[in-house]
This record gives C-alpha cells, sequence and structure tokens, in this order.
C-alpha cells in the first residue's frame, strides 16, 4: 500500500488555498518545536462566516496537504463550526495520514484555533483555549 493517499498526494501537489490574505480578521501562526514546520492562517470573516481563508506553511508534505483540506474544510463556515474542527478530521478528510504523520494534521488544527483565538481578541471577546484531539497524535508534545 502507497504511504500517502492519493488525496495527501493532490493536496500537496496542488494545494488550495495557499498565499495571504491583506488585513486579515484573524492571523493564527503555530511552529512544531521539533520538526520545525511552522503554519500560517489567515481569516476573512463576515457575520460570523468565514469568507476567506488562505495559508502559508513551511513544512513537510503532509503539513501541506493539512493545511490545504484543513482551509477546504472551513471555507464559507461560520466561526463556531471552524473551532469544532479536528485533527482527525483534517487527516480522514485526506483518507488518512501515516501515524508518525498525524502531528502534521494537528499543526492545521492548531493554526485555525489560533486565527480564530486571534479574530475574537481583536472583536475583545474571551475565547476557551481549546487543544488539539491528542488521541491519535504520535507527536510528544506533552500535552
Ligand atoms: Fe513537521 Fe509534518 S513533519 S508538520
Amino acid at each position: 500500500m502507497a504511504l500517502y493517499s492519493e488525496k495527501v498526494m493532490d493536496h500537496f501537489r496542488n494545494p488550495r488555498n495557499v498565499g495571504v490574505i491583506e488585513n486579515p480578521d484573524g492571523v493564527g501562526e503555530v511552529g512544531n518545536a521539533k520538526c520545525g514546520d511552522i503554519m500560517k492562517i489567515y481569516l476573512k470573516i463576515d457575520d460570523e462566516i468565514i469568507t476567506d481563508v488562505k495559508f502559508e506553511t513551511f513544512g513537510c508534505g503532509s503539513a501541506i496537504a493539512s493545511s490545504s483540506m484543513a482551509t477546504e474544510l472551513i471555507k464559507g463556515k461560520p466561526v463556531s463550526q471552524a473551532l469544532e474542527l479536528t485533527n482527525k478530521a483534517v487527516a480522514e478528510a485526506l483518507d488518512g495520514l501515516p501515524a508518525h504523520k498525524l502531528h502534521c494534521s494537528v499543526l492545521a488544527e492548531e493554526a485555525i484555533k489560533s486565527a480564530i483565538e486571534d479574530y475574537y481578541r481583536k472583536k475583545g471577546v474571551p475565547v476557551e483555549k481549546k487543544t488539539a484531539d491528542c488521541a491519535n497524535c504520535q507527536h510528544n508534545c506533552g500535552k
């Protein structure tokens, strides 16, 4: 069996929503200290709906595919729904990631949450810190 699914390869080769949004309503940047990869997510939000989302990822193929899929999953969705996005859902939408690459999808979940937290912070709304779904993550981050 191939290590990576067709979907992972597709999103890695043709990533969706790559780039920067000028004057975003929320920006989130997270990194993984172990592998050194960095992911940045920009959000445009109108009336609590994510009307646009872009990402910049300096990282592995799985991180790029995860960013691409995650942005597709939250585009056009309410902020409340995007907050519920788990790394597991991102990995499932990609038809799976190898176990040692699941932490790459955690980066996507965390970057989106961080961008939404930034959006709420700018609006002056306190937001409960949500942590990633660690159940299936091999990344030994100590959470
Ligand atoms: Fe670092 Fe994939 S190896 S995010």
